[in-house]
């Protein structure tokens, strides 16, 4: 069902891999509320081609960016707005990528070198987006940024590994830049702290299932999917959430202030 809560509005959505990325969900979503969209992934995920498929069902061009180059991203930026034929209304920061989880590198063992690339590309490329839009003036008043993150920035997960410092300073990264940016231009800046959700990355973490039926288990109305995270990001990108900055949100039926379930004790107690 649509509301036309993004009619008239031009966004640019980062992370788009596969039909299970949550950045693919909220591009599909934006669109049938009326949003025109600009899709961008790193050049090496176009190379897969999916990104394709998304692109003609949303009608949107793609314009590839490494969130780590500069160059990449004002060109992106540069190329949008000749799109659109102004400012943009709304960005989503969909992108992580964990060198040392992704090398099977326990956290206390971690390489410092890939450590650097990870915080790069997770967390630190948040304020290079920010950064390349404040330069070019790329965003219109009252935009709407939203970064997706996770529980483990608050609370350890010992397998989340040092994702969970990348997510630490993702969120910090948008409290800083979401309060010049409000003060500059009343731009919105937040995170979505999702539940687990089966997707290329989530799926990179250890002991993903366990994972994932832990979460359901102790969340009272289950696990949030990758469309209920795309309608919550939908409704941040609207003018309905115009005074709603520098928060992480959580979006995980519940399961980051509950202590226990029913469901968890009687399977402690089998
Ligand atoms: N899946 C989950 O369980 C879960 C839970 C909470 C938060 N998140 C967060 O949601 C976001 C999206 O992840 P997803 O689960 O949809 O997985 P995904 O693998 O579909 O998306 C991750 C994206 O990051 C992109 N990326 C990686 N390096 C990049 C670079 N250098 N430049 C540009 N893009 C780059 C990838 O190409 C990919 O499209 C991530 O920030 C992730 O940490 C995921």
């Amino acid at each position: 069902m649509s509301y036309n809560l993004l009619k008239g509005k031009k966004g640019i959505i980062f992370g788009a891999l596969d039909e299970k990325s949550i950045a693919w969900r909220t591009a599909l979503r934006c669109h049938e509320e009326g949003a025109q969209l600009v899709l961008s992934n790193a050049p090496v995920a176009l190379r897969m081609g999916e990104i394709n498929n998304l692109a003609e069902a949303v009608k949107a061009p793609v314009i590839g960016a490494d969130v780590t180059n500069m160059d990449d991203l004002k060109k992106l930026f540069e190329e949008s707005m000749k799109h659109f034929g102004g400012p943009i209304d709304f960005v989503l920061h969909s992108i992580g990528m964990g060198l040392n989880v992704r090398k099977g590198k326990h956290y206390v063992e971690m390489d410092y070198e890939w450590n650097k690339k990870t915080l790069d590309i997770s967390a630190m490329s948040l304020h290079r987006v920010l950064r390349t839009a404040w330069d070019m003036d790329a965003l219109s008043e009252g935009a709407s940024v939203v970064a997706l993150t996770y529980i483990a920035a608050q609370r350890v997960f010992p397998d989340y590994n040092e994702m969970a410092d990348a997510k630490a300073l993702l969120e910090s990264v948008t409290r800083s830049f979401g309060y010049h940016y409000g003060v500059r231009k009343k731009v919105r800046v937040n995170t979505v702290s999702q539940s687990p959700t089966r997707t290329t990355a989530g799926s990179g973490v250890k002991g993903f299932d366990g994972f994932i039926n832990f979460a359901e288990k102790m969340s009272p109305l289950g696990n949030a999917s990758a469309d209920e995270c795309a309608d919550y990001c939908v409704t941040l990108f609207s003018d309905l959430t115009k005074m709603v900055t520098m928060q992480n949100l959580f979006h995980d039926g519940g399961y980051s202030t509950t202590g226990v379930t029913g469901a968890v004790i009687e399977q402690m107690e089998k």
